[in-house]
């Protein structure tokens, strides 16, 4: 018989970067020798405190559900972190824990959005967010990348022409994936007088936080106070506690938000694991000196993803300051080729993966066409060997 499935989830995509992975994976499995860039996490593995905390939970017996939105003594320990590392203050009523960022992120886009609402949301962006809006019924309006690169990332002058009477709500990603920028304070200051008397919420993405190189991130919510009753700060410990496999991440906000999102988390959910918990409270407990080491190794490796770009003709990118990606501007190349018309990236990638075994994804998961994501959280062989057979593909285009 055909019963018709829901028309809102029918139209959304899926995960461009789980797909990809997935192919990636299914080619290695074959016997090629895959290089993947694709993967937003981490190469090194969970701490081993963390790993023994979790591990000595369950042999103690917390097997059993936990509490929805998080237990009192993990939004505890999130509270006094937004306080000492951000000059937050929070209730732990206004925090909730939930399963990854992207799962908060999601009960969020219901949480706040009505059928029509508005979102703006300036690309690159993250892949996620538009298809969040879109399972809320809501509207993602898609600012458009800067194409000079040059300048700050963002400015009320470039938000001004796509806001309207239905606008909702505003993401922003600091440090950003898939660019690697990192909204500097003065940006941000000129960021928030704007948003100050805009009735909007402000969802600040700042998952990258602890991977900043040059400069320091730093959250609108800090620095602009006459923001604060509508900013809901979103983090957690996939990137910052090489966590990803764990599924922790968590929103700070407005009472009443975190009462929503909660809500949201009984009937899905229900909770995290109670010895997740337990990970995620020892991590925070030993903090980000923890990883402090790993984040100079991946500095490293941004400098050599860097260098070994520029020696590539043609290849241009913002030399990215934060998170562990390179947005690689590979438009001039494929000008030179009539198979990949209007920078179609998603057919370079397509291609590049095929006959090369190189994963990257597509700029236009990200709302950007003619473009590649690099993420560089490999072992620096790894790095040096696909970007070689980049520059290989690159070249056949000629
Ligand atoms: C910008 C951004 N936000 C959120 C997430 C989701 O992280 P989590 O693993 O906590 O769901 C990611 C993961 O790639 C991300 O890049």
């Amino acid at each position: 018989m055909d019963i018709s499935l829901s028309a809102r989830i029918s139209h959304l995509q899926p995960s461009p970067t789980v797909a990809l992975n997935t192919k990636a994976k299914e080619l290695a499995e074959q016997g090629h020798k895959v290089i993947n860039f694709s993967v937003g996490e981490p190469d090194f593995p969970t701490p081993e405190p963390i790993v023994e905390a979790a591990i000595e939970a369950l042999r103690q017996g917390k097997t059993k559900y936990g509490a929805a939105g998080g237990g009192l003594p993990l939004r505890k320990a999130i509270a006094a972190k937004l306080e000492k590392e951000n000059q937050l203050s929070y209730q732990p009523s206004q925090i909730v824990v939930g399963v990854g960022a992207k799962e908060i992120l999601f009960h969020l886009a219901l949480a706040l959005i009505n059928e029509g609402d508005e979102v703006l949301i300036p690309a690159p962006y993250w892949v996620s967010y538009t298809e969040h809006v879109l399972a809320a019924g809501g509207k993602p309006v898609v600012i458009p990348y800067p194409q000079d690169h040059k300048g700050p990332r963002l400015t009320p002058e470039m938000i001004k022409p796509y806001v309207t009477a239905k606008t909702k709500a505003i993401v922003l990603t600091s440090p950003n994936n898939p660019v690697g920028y990192v909204m500097e304070r003065e940006e941000i200051k000129e960021l928030g007088a704007y948003l100050a008397d805009k009735p909007w919420w402000i969802i600040s993405d700042e998952i990258y936080e602890y991977m900043a190189y040059d400069g320091e991130a730093v959250s609108i919510g800090t620095l602009c106070p006459a923001v604060r009753d509508r900013f809901i700060l979103v983090n957690g410990f996939s990137k910052g506690y090489a966590m990803t496999g764990w599924r922790v991440g968590y929103m700070a906000g407005p009472a009443r938000v975190a009462e929503l999102v909660r809500t949201l988390q009984t009937q899905s959910s229900t909770c995290l694991p109670a010895f997740v918990e337990e990970g995620a409270l020892k991590a925070l407990s030993l903090g980000p000196d923890l990883m402090k080491d790993k984040m100079q190794v991946l500095k490293g490796r941004r400098d050599l993803a860097v260098r070994l770009l520029q020696d590539i003709p043609d290849v241009d990118m913002i030399p990215p300051k934060g998170a562990f990606y390179v947005f690689i501007d590979i438009r001039k190349n494929l000008e030179k080729a009539s198979a990949y018309k209007n920078h179609n990236s998603l057919a370079f990638s397509a291609a590049l993966l095929e006959k090369h075994h190189v994963a990257m994804v597509p700029g236009e998961a990200f709302g950007a066409p003619g473009f590649l994501r690099l993420s560089y959280a490999v072992h620096e062989d790894v790095l040096t060997e696909g970007l070689r057979r980049l520059r290989v593909a690159l070249q056949e285009l000629r």
